[in-house]
């Protein structure tokens, strides 16, 4: 399994690092099975399995118990935890109790948290505490209501400029990876320059180090319309609906279950069972 020193070396040997969301035990497998250099068990789980419209309700409960589902379905692959929205923003005590639950409670090996800011000092704090941090700039979705929804960031010089300075206080206070999300690519590229720990895209262009998406929008599973910069690679909703369309005119119609698929009984226990 991968630590986090081998991902600095991954950038520094321009060998791209894979990253894939994966909330229960099946996904889990698949992507370890896939070889993905890790897994994020992200808190779009709030929006992708619990049907939410943003990632503000996740709670600490919900982050543990997929965290753990996810960790029995990848034991040998390297996992990133979400902290969920305004448990790393209280005080440094309640940061590090929280980051140190979601690695402790679940097996976990890293957090991800999103902002620069006040963000910086907690983060300063986990890693100090030996707890590695991802750090997520661009749309952090946690956020999205003051950024005034799900839009591109960093598109002007002056937001462009706060970002690489974010970027850069997040490298210094001890985040060993960075996700740049919906930046513009010269953006990305740029931050991905500057900084020596790996940058990881989404909606940031082909020149950062890594690149993550969420499994539900790589399979089309249960999402609607993905976003421009998801590509998918199958579409299981038309595969489920197929499926689940010929189970229901099978019972209705009697074609299931057939012989097949039944037990029987040799008929001398069924005439005792009369007799
Ligand atoms: O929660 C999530 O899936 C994420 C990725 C999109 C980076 O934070
Ligand atoms: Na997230």
């Amino acid at each position: 399994m991968k630590q986090t020193t081998d991902f600095l070396k991954m950038k520094e040997s321009k060998s791209k690092i894979v990253m894939v969301t994966a909330y229960d035990y099946p996904a889990a497998k698949q992507a370890e099975a896939a070889e993905v250099d890790m897994i994020l068990v992200g808190d779009s789980l709030g929006m992708v399995v619990l049907g939410y419209d943003s990632t503000v309700p996740v709670t600490m409960e919900d982050m543990i118990h997929h965290a753990k589902a996810v960790k029995r379905g990848a034991v040998n692959t390297f996992i990133v935890v979400d902290m969920p929205f305004m448990t790393y923003h209280l005080s440094v005590k309640d940061s590090l109790i929280n980051g140190a639950r979601l690695i402790q409670e679940t097996g976990a090996h890293a957090v991800k948290v999103e902002g620069g800011g006040d963000v910086i000092n907690h983060i300063k704090a986990l890693v100090t505490a030996g707890i590695p941090v991802v750090g997520h700039l661009g749309l952090t979705p946690q956020s999205a209501a003051v950024l005034g929804g799900y839009k591109v960031q960093g598109k002007n010089a002056e937001s462009a400029r706060k970002l690489i300075e974010d970027a850069k206080k997040c490298q210094e206070a001890g985040a060993f990876a960075l996700v740049l999300e919906c930046v513009p690519k010269q953006l990305a590229e740029e931050i991905s320059n500057i900084l020596s720990i790996p940058t990881i895209g989404i909606g940031a262009g082909v020149d950062t180090d890594g690149q993550v998406l969420v499994y539900h929008d790589i399979l089309t599973y249960g999402v609607g319309r993905v976003p421009k910069f998801v590509k998918t690679y199958t579409n299981v909703n038309e595969q489920i609906a197929r499926a689940l369309d010929a189970y229901a005119c099978d019972v209705r119609n009697r074609q299931f279950p057939d012989d097949k698929h039944s037990f029987t009984m040799k008929e001398e226990e069924l005439l005792s069972l009369y007799g």
